[in-house]
């Protein structure tokens, strides 16, 4: 690789400033171009490789040399002990181990699966836009609607009991917060642990749950998962539940305001409003730089060799804004032929939530945008700022009228 005096300096530092608007990192381009496979920072001091062409993340994703299993104190975390820590988490687990955990709650996730959830989002949506529409103008969109909506949804699919619902949402964002200490990570993911044997305990005792916490309870009894993998992927399903359709929902506004004349065109035509979706995914995803992998072999990939027992990330942002695969990827068109596939993954861990993002956010914002027709951005769109966030790039605060 060539240097030049404007190239950023090596390992990259994590977290990246987004572009405009919420936007890419623009250092997703840099490395996409001169350094496909890039050396990293996180702010825990660790370093992992970050793989940005999307040939080269399909391949990370599903090949087997690269293992999601983090249980090991060594491996690469970006602030502390977090829930990436945990033993039995689907997601930190690899075949066939994986297969068998997934195929207990997948079908609560799949595309008719979720169909069952559109109208409780529905319901959900009308009356926090009534309280809403009952309020201040202007005000916060985040408080009123972004936020709220997505934690009132989760906890109903995962069914948590009335009495813990508030509880302890402060700890799921203090885990992917990089102002918090290493101290205050592994704290919040003993707080997460403890939620979610109170929630199982209290399902275990009073039965009746038939969505997905429950259908790991009963797989648990009948000896198909161990505790550990019932405890582990139900913690995940928390971290999981809300958070990532938080930013989503945000950006996805802010962007469908600043193209008004394609939001004129879904207003027009609502049926656009999945192609939309398909867009502000791409667009946006949340990611950014993704949960890392480790090498269980010396693998080269592009000229570098990742050796066994390091980690590397795959921000999916790398793919979707690939020029190689979407034409033009910087410019925001929801008319596009392509959709947001590639922000979900790839490969056996491809988001279970993938079928579920999408009905939440097509219903989300089509129920806020045929409340409000004239909502706008209450300050300049430059003036909005973003909370820096090692997972989410989302608007810390989103001020709207109508
Ligand atoms: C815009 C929203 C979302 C995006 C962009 C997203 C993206 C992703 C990605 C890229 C992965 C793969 C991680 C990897 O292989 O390293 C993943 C996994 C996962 N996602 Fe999502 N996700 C979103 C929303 C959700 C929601 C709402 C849920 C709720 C159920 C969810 C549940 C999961 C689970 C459980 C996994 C692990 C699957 C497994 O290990 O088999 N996601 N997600």
């Amino acid at each position: 690789m060539t240097v030049h005096p404007t190239d950023p300096a090596l390992p990259l530092s994590y977290p990246f400033d987004p572009g405009p608007l919420g936007t890419a990192p623009p250092v997703l381009e840099w490395a996409r171009k001169h350094a496909p496979v890039c050396p990293v920072q996180l702010p825990s001091g660790a370093q992992v490789w970050m793989v940005t062409r999307k040939k080269y993340i399909a391949q990370v994703l599903t090949d087997t040399r690269f293992s999601r299993d983090l249980l090991d104190p060594g491996a690469p975390r970006f602030v502390g002990e977090d829930f990436t820590s945990m033993a039995g988490g689907i997601f930190n687990l690899d075949p066939p181990d994986h297969t068998r955990v997934r195929h207990v709650i997948a079908r609560f996730y799949n595309p008719a699966g979720v169909e069952r959830y559109r109208p409780l989002v529905e319901q959900h949506a009308r009356l926090l836009l009534d309280e809403m529409s009952d309020g201040l103008n202007p005000t916060d969109l985040i408080p009123a609607y972004t936020a709220p909506l997505p934690l009132r949804v989760s906890s109903d699919i995962l069914q948590v009991p009335a009495e813990l619902r508030e509880a302890n949402h402060s700890h799921f964002a203090t885990q992917t917060s990089l102002q918090a200490t290493p101290e205050d990570v592994a704290a919040a993911t003993a707080v997460i642990r403890n939620f979610t044997a109170e929630v199982i305990d209290s399902k275990r005792r009073h039965g009746g749950d038939d969505g997905p916490i429950g259908a790991l309870i009963e797989a648990q009894k009948d000896g198909v998962i161990s505790e550990d993998e019932l405890q582990g992927t139900t913690a995940y399903l928390f971290v999981t539940g809300s958070e990532p359709l938080v930013s989503p929902l945000g950006t996805g506004v802010i962007t469908m305001l600043v193209h008004q004349r394609q939001l004129s065109q879904v207003l027009a035509t609502p049926q656009l409003w999945p192609k939309a979706v398909e867009e502000i995914l791409r667009y946006h995803h949340n990611g950014v730089l993704g949960l890392p992998r480790v090498a269980t072999e010396d693998v080269t990939l592009h000229g570098v060799t990742i050796r066994k027992g390091e980690g590397v990330c795959t921000p999916m942002l790398g793919a979707t804004m690939d020029p190689a695969h979407y034409p033009n990827p910087s410019a925001f068109n929801i008319m596009r032929r392509t959709d947001a596939t590639a922000t979900f993954g790839a490969g056996p861990h491809f988001c279970l939530g993938a079928s579920l993002t999408r009905m939440f956010l097509q219903t989300a914002y089509q129920a806020l945008f045929t409340r409000f027709p004239t909502l706008f951005l209450a300050i300049s769109p430059h003036e909005i700022p973003w909370a820096v966030d090692p997972h989410f790039t989302k608007p810390a605060a989103l001020p709207v009228a109508w």
